[in-house]
Order: C-alpha cells, then structure tokens, then sequence
C-alpha cells in the first residue's frame, strides 16, 4: 500500500524491492490500483514512478486509474457472500478483480483524505 498523505519510500529501498520483485528472472504481473480521485496527484505520480521501475525491472505491468472506472456502490444483495456467486451488477468490477486474482503483484496507492484511505 502506498499513501499519498505519508511516503516514506526511500530511493534506495525502492530498488532493492524491484530486484526482489524479479529475483526468480521471471517477470511478474503486477497491478497497480491508483484510487486518488486526481489523475497526476501525488499518489498518482508514485504509481507512475513505481510503474517505470517495475517495468524496468522486466516486469509485466498494468495500472489502473479507479475514477475511469464505473464501480457501482454495493447494494448488500447477499449473492457473492450468501451464494458465492460473482456481483450481478453489471460494472467494471469484474473486470478488475480478474485482474487482481491474475496478478502476482497488487500495489494499491491511495492519498488520505479525512484520516483515511479511498472506500
Ligand atoms: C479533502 C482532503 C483531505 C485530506 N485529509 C488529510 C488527512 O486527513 N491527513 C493527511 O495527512 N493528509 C490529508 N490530506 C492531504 C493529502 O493526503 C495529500 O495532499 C495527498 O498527497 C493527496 O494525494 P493525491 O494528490 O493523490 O490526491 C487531505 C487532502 C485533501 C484534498
């Protein structure tokens, strides 16, 4: 988790855990939710940042900006919890977590906004 309010991510630290990230030569996916409502913020710039060094690091990469995103608001229907089935609603959702349970690397950057990270 990267916090956009509170970045303590050394440089040196940075590189170190890009070359343990490749350690096994083989390149990992990794996908990085940017959840700052402002594309170019600052935690969006450290998405950026950390997307240059995965990549580098021979890394597959992919980010994705939530706010391009329709993500509807849970309405408690009880389907995934109560019947283990996926979300009936019909947003981009699915398609994001596919993406989650297929990577190997979930990097989630969030700013705080009011104390706390982005719902
Ligand atoms: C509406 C709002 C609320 C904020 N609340 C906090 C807070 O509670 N604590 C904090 O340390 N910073 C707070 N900040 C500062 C942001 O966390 C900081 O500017 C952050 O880098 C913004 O990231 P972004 O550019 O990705 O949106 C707040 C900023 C805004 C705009």
């Amino acid at each position: 988790m990267v916090f956009g309010g509170a970045v303590r991510l050394s440089l040196y630290r940075k590189k170190a855990w890009f070359n343990n990230l490749n350690k096994n030569e083989m390149g990992k996916k990794v996908l990085i939710l940017s959840s700052s409502p402002r594309k170019g913020g600052n935690s969006d710039l450290l998405c950026d940042e950390f997307f240059k060094g995965a990549r580098e690091a021979g890394n597959d990469v992919e980010k994705i900006f939530l706010k391009d995103k329709r993500i509807n608001y849970c309405t408690g229907c009880s389907v995934c919890s109560m019947y283990g089935k996926p979300c009936p609603q019909k947003d981009d959702a699915a398609e994001i977590i596919g993406k989650m349970i297929a990577a190997d690397v979930i990097v989630m950057a969030t700013p705080v906004y009011f104390y706390t990270m982005s719902a």
